[in-house]
């Protein structure tokens, strides 16, 4: 029997795509080694749908449990599988299905500009000099064509000219009478053009999410915003969140380079199609800082991720990094300078370090918090006098996977929940409801609380339903795997089906949302700050945007403050990130900053597991009974293993 089987995909359009495939492989395997991009939100671990294909034609292995939970019988006996966990056995015809969610992902870019932080400085590194180089001459020969260039430069300027602008010199000081543009950074030459170009002086800020990037091209020399660009993280095809992505990559380099070169390209797009925007050249582009947690910060370098993603989660490399664009590669001018900011420690990464710069934390008197809800969730917290940090796992239920009827924030997914009599959902882009998204599922559940359809504990309470109108009785059905609550029925709903929220559900909001409330808890013990010394608490990053802030308070994802103590800051690491291209001063800040922070390990922290256990209820109090299941749930959960 031959070792191969061949796996025809047929996409949307209809175009068929024959690929070899290893017996025994999976489908998903098979499609990312053909480079179709299946996306595979949870790692292949079988706990999402975003893998989800039809199969046409051919024999395979028989449906696992996760094919029947993710999908359903009546999904599963209609040939729906999810291609992580199908086995080939022969040769098949497979039409992957694209997740209907991704129409109109939003994605948080920009927020409030730089330029509305009135003490920001300009002064980005970059200069450009137009100077007049004469070419050695009969009276003068004791010199070189480079060495007539730095003689026109100021004192100080590095000698070491990098060899592609070697190359380019002769030519250019002995015509348009040696008039030229040398574009220096930090003292070093980076670029030499004919004639004058400095009214072209710009560079870009990059915030690489886990589960999104966004860039800014911005002017150098005002610090204007000339174009903003972003999209889905492309890497999201090999795991929704940090630790899907690591363990993709763990021990595998050249699957560390799959990674890479998503990352990589995305970029590389973005920066073609923001100076298309703005209508400049790319090679004008001469400074690009780079910002992400330390798992996208690595890829984004090709560092190995193995050991990242292993106690102690300790980084390769923590400093303020500076490479030359041509050596990641990036486009923008050959030498343009490619600026990383420093890690703090574990995951705890670069990103926190720019929404540290954004959010100036580091100059309150009082003590304040910056919380970036998201699958890699941070806390930092403190003053002038003491800053502490810590990273949150949340995992990437917020995102909507390993939610049963989950979908990230696009059209269609349902975002708000009001019970007026009976349950009302909001969907984004009014459109009819697919799915539900975090915002959504926090406030489906803090409704449900007040309406007592779910405990303190999270149980969905079928037996009180008797209190409740006939309209909510009747969105209660027993199944086999336990009671769920239906959102929205089948004549209302856009996927032919009903949307339902199920109990696991539930609890998998509950840790999501304990890793971020004990993450917050337990910087509050170290600081011995109780709440009512927390002066503010600033939500950051594309998540906390579309929040009901109250709602994240009553279900105790946020600690209990006055609601007037909460504010939403926008994409604080995009923002910092686009300090760090405009000031030198707030770049090099970053390292002091990154030192100056105490990281806390939350997973070998004693009380740790303690503090998480009692986040995951719903109420203050819990009873004993409670915190055994809620144990029991966090310990099957790896979140609580990987707070680092
Ligand atoms: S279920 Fe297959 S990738 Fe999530």
């Amino acid at each position: 029997m031959s070792e191969k089987v061949t796996v025809t995909f047929i996409d949307e359009s209809g175009k068929t795509r024959p690929v070899e495939a290893a017996r025994g492989a999976t489908l998903l395997d098979a499609a990312h080694a053909a480079g179709i991009g299946i996306e595979a939100t949870c790692g292949a671990r079988g706990r999402c749908r975003t893998c989800r294909v039809k199969v046409l034609k051919g024999e395979l292995s028989p449906p696992t449990i996760q094919d029947l939970v993710q999908l359903g019988d009546e999904e599963v006996r209609e040939h729906f599988r999810l291609a992580c966990q199908v086995k080939l056995i022969a040769d098949c015809t497979a039409q992957p299905m694209p997740p209907r969610e991704e129409a109109g992902h939003k994605i948080l870019s920009g927020g409030k500009t730089v330029t509305e932080d009135s003490r920001l400085e300009i002064d980005s590194g970059v200069i450009k000099h137009v100077v007049r180089v004469n070419p050695p001459s009969d009276e003068n020969l004791q010199t070189s064509d480079v060495e007539e260039v730095l003689s026109t430069l100021p004192v100080g300027t590095d000698r070491r000219v990098p060899i592609e602008v070697t190359r380019k010199i002769p030519s250019l000081i002995r015509t348009n009478k040696g008039v030229v543009t040398v574009t220096t950074f930090a003292g070093g030459i980076i670029d030499v053009e004919p004639g004058d170009t400095s009214a072209h002086l710009y560079g870009m800020a990059f915030d690489i999410g886990t589960t999104s990037i966004v860039g800014t091209l911005m002017d150098l020399k005002t610090g204007e915003q000339l174009a903003e660009v972003g999209s889905v993280n492309p890497q999201s095809i090999y795991g929704g969140d940090l630790m899907s992505r690591i363990a993709f990559a763990q021990f595998d380099p050249k699957k560390l380079q799959t990674l890479r070169a998503k990352a990589l390209n995305a970029i590389n797009d973005f920066v073609e199609e923001a100076c298309t925007k703005a209508g400049v050249s790319a090679n004008h582009v001469y400074k690009i800082v780079v910002v992400g947690n330390t798992c996208m910060h690595h890829i984004f370098l090709g560092i190995d991720v193995t050991h990242v993603g292993l106690a102690p989660y300790a980084p390769v490399a923590r400093d303020l990094i500076v490479l030359p664009s041509k050596d990641v590669p990036l486009k923008g001018a050959p030498n343009a300078q490619v600026c990383l900011l420093p890690i703090v420690a574990g995951f705890v990464g670069a990103d926190t370090m720019a929404c540290v710069l954004a959010t100036r934390i580091y100059e309150s008197e009082q003590v304040r918090s910056l919380v970036d809800i998201g699958t890699n969730g941070e806390v930092v917290m403190g003053s002038k006098h003491r800053l502490v940090a810590c990273s949150a796992p949340a995992g990437p239920a917020f995102e909507g996977a390993q939610i049963r009827n989950g979908m990230r924030g696009a059209v269609g997914a349902i975002e708000r929940v009001h019970l007026n009599g009976d349950v009302e959902c909001e969907t984004i882009g009014d459109a009819p409801p697919i799915g539900i998204c975090g915002s959504g599922l926090i406030d489906s559940c803090a409704v449900f609380i007040d309406a007592r359809i779910i405990d303190a504990s999270g149980r969905l309470r079928r037996e009180r339903r008797e209190l409740l109108t006939k309209a909510l009785r009747d969105r209660f059905v027993d199944t086999p795997d336990g009671c769920e609550f239906i959102l929205v029925h089948k004549d209302r709903s856009g996927r032919n089906e009903p949307i339902v929220l199920t109990q696991a559900d539930i609890r998998q909001l509950q840790l999501a949302k304990s890793a971020i409330f004990s993450g917050v808890a337990m910087l509050q013990q170290v600081m011995n700050v109780p709440n009512a010394d927390l002066t503010e608490l600033m939500l950051c990053g594309g998540f906390g945007n579309y929040i009901s802030i109250e709602s994240a308070v009553k279900i105790r994802l946020l600690p209990e403050l006055p609601l007037e103590r909460i504010t939403y800051v926008g994409n604080a690491a995009l923002m910092g990130a686009q300090m760090a291209l405009l000031s030198e001063v707030e770049r090099r800040r970053s390292l002091d900053l990154a030192r100056q922070i105490e990281h806390v390990a939350l997973a070998t922290h004693p009380q740790f597991q303690e503090i998480f256990v009692d986040g995951m209820n719903f109420s203050g109090t819990t009873f004993d009974a409670e915190k055994k299941s809620l144990a029991k749930a966090a310990r099957e959960s790896k979140l609580t293993a990987t707070g680092s």
